[in-house]
């Protein structure tokens, strides 16, 4: 039993979980988000206590956390292929497809999933979800016509009958948010997705999208902290 049904308890229980699947001298891609963070916390511990691990990390903003936490850092072009990646997710199936991107860094933690040998998505209960979709799917797309690139998915979303697509350009303080790469962020509100693969395939395929946040076979196991307990889902 987790002994909080409070967001934070359950982050916190799931990261707490995971920590369990790493081990000394591993390599580990540090995700982006609350839930990510929780992670960096308890981990930061273990290592004080004499376990080591290097870390890299999927944003701006989980290096600086994972700095002052003194945690070891590298570039991942120096540390790949990782040994495993602790992140979260807007939303996971049960099929361990990943909706993610809200905290703005999917590029990276795409890249990052995809060097490492194993992907453990960390979340609660909220983020489990039937259908992937009634959270708006973030598309990172080039700032340089992005209003055309975005015609583009609406036209690609039409071609696989996901019509009337909502799309919203993501702003912060009023302008538009700029991710660690410089490129902006289309919110797409599909509704259920009914094939992810598909719709990756297509949103891959539109000039001007840098990627999407669909994650189709990078996850290996999703641990789900519930009230009553965690759930761990593998393939
Ligand atoms: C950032 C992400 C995050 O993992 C996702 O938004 C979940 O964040 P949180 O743990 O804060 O709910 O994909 O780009």
């Amino acid at each position: 039993m987790t002994d909080s049904s409070d967001p934070a308890s359950l982050k916190r229980a799931a990261a707490l979980r995971a920590l369990e699947f790493v081990e000394d001298g591993m390599k580990l891609g540090l995700g982006t988000g609350t839930t990510a963070e929780a992670f960096l916390d308890v981990l930061a511990p273990k290592l004080r206590g004499g376990m080591k691990i290097v870390g890299t990390a999927t944003s701006e903003r989980t290096a600086q956390k994972a700095r002052a936490l003194s945690i070891p850092m590298a570039d991942l072009d120096g540390l790949a292929p990782l040994d495993l990646t602790i992140d979260g997710a807007d939303e996971a199936d049960r099929a361990l497809t990943l909706i993610k991107g809200g905290g703005g860094a999917l590029v990276r933690e795409k890249i990052v999933a995809a060097s490492s040998k194993r992907m453990i998505v960390i979340a609660d209960e909220t983020k489990l979800v039937a259908k992937l979709g009634h959270f708006p799917l973030p598309v990172e797309v080039s700032t340089f016509g992005h209003a055309t690139t975005a015609a583009r998915i609406v036209n690609a979303a039409a071609k696989l009958k996901y019509n009337h697509l909502p799309l919203t350009l993501r702003l912060k303080d009023g302008a538009p948010f700029k991710t660690d790469g410089g490129n902006y962020i289309y919110d797409c509100a599909f509704g259920a997705i009914t094939d992810a693969p598909a719709l990756a395939a297509a949103l891959s395929a539109v000039p001007g999208v840098v990627d999407h946040g669909l994650f189709v076979g990078l996850a290996t196991a999703l641990v789900i902290a519930r009230e009553t307990g965690i759930e761990v889902i593998e393939k």
